[in-house]
């Protein structure tokens, strides 16, 4: 599989290769235009705080956010799922809630961020956008200040905050990666999934700074697929990406999530997998990935 890499002299056709090699039907990858935002640097508060991302939309980030949240809750800890896709928020619509406050309240001032936090039907607490809240798919100084006081406010009261952010790398997305300590990036085997990941993860380094992110590959076809596509992957940033300390971008591989059609069955029936059939493969696999979750990102602190 390695060898997909080495005749390509662009990360878009290495990526190609690479996911060709995995999957031979694959067509090629599509070009996703570059966009400017400066985020701030993530701060030190934030250090349980996890983003889930992608550079493609519909991938299965509010999927993976909404069921983690749920395994990590079975696991004893104090979990919020905040809906960090301003324009397109639509965890509410997989949790099937119906808030009666949510973050444009709460940003407009018509009521208390506490009254905007509630709980789902997994155990955990969620705090929604609610949708069109296009106004706020650009970042403003508001969206900026209102965005950065409710995470100051809350975290401090959870174990773990997921951030279930919008696809891509405008500045509202990399604004809210930007309060996260960690990144999940989720793709999926696709070519024009691991071309968007690679630019995403690409101005995470280079404007964030970062040095790593971590990877779920979800809908893999076959297990194993997502090792070789981290590691293709790995390959391409390695040739490509330099942090600014001079290392190579590390992508840490998290697990993978196979295509299960258990999946689009709980998300028509608006309930958690997690819930419905905790037994299905794709069930199974956020398990492990919140086990892994667990011991990689959640373990006691020494400071
Ligand atoms: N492992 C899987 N197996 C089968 N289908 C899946 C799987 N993961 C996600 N899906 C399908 O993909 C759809 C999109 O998932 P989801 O809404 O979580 O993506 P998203 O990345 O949050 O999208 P957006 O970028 O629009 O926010 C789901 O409704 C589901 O039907
Ligand atoms: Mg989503």
């Amino acid at each position: 599989m390695n060898d997909a890499l080495s005749p390509s002299s662009t990360p878009a056709a290495a990526l190609a290769a690479a996911s060709a090699a995995a999957h031979p039907d694959a067509t090629p990858p599509a070009q996703r235009p570059g966009s400017a935002g400066g985020p701030t640097p993530a701060s030190r508060h934030t250090s349980r705080i996890i983003a889930v991302t992608s550079g493609k939309g519909g991938v299965g980030k509010t999927f993976v956010s909404a069921n983690l949240a749920a395994a990590l809750t079975r696991r004893g800890h104090r979990v919020l799922v905040l809906d960090a896709d301003l324009g397109l928020a639509n965890l509410d619509v997989v949790l099937n809630l119906h808030p009666k406050i949510t973050l444009h309240d709460v940003f407009t001032g018509k009521a208390q961020l506490e009254s905007a936090v509630i709980q789902a039907p997994g155990g955990f607490s969620v705090v929604l956008a609610g949708s069109g809240m296009v106004e706020y798919s650009r970042l403003t100084p508001t969206v900026r200040s209102e965005f950065l006081n409710v995470i100051n406010t809350l975290a401090p009261r959870f174990d773990v905050v997921l951030l279930d952010t919008g696809a891509g790398i405008s500045d509202v997305v990399l604004f809210s990666v930007s309060l996260a300590s960690e990144v999940l990036v989720v793709a999926t085997p696709e070519p024009t999934s691991l071309t968007d990941a690679y630019a995403a993860i690409k101005v995470l380094a280079t404007q964030q700074k970062r040095q790593q992110v971590r990877l779920v590959v979800n809908q893999a076809a076959r297990p194993g697929d997502g090792r070789a596509i981290c590691g293709q992957l790995q390959q391409v940033l390695d040739r490509f990406v330099t942090t600014e300390s001079g290392r190579p971008m590390r992508l840490i591989h998290m697990g993978d999530i196979p295509a299960d059609p258990s999946v689009r069955d709980a998300v028509m029936r608006r309930q958690l997998l997690m819930l419905t059939t905790p037994g299905c493969p794709a069930a199974l696999a956020v398990a492990q990935l919140a086990s892994k979750v667990d011991a990689t990102l959640l373990a006691p602190r020494q400071d």
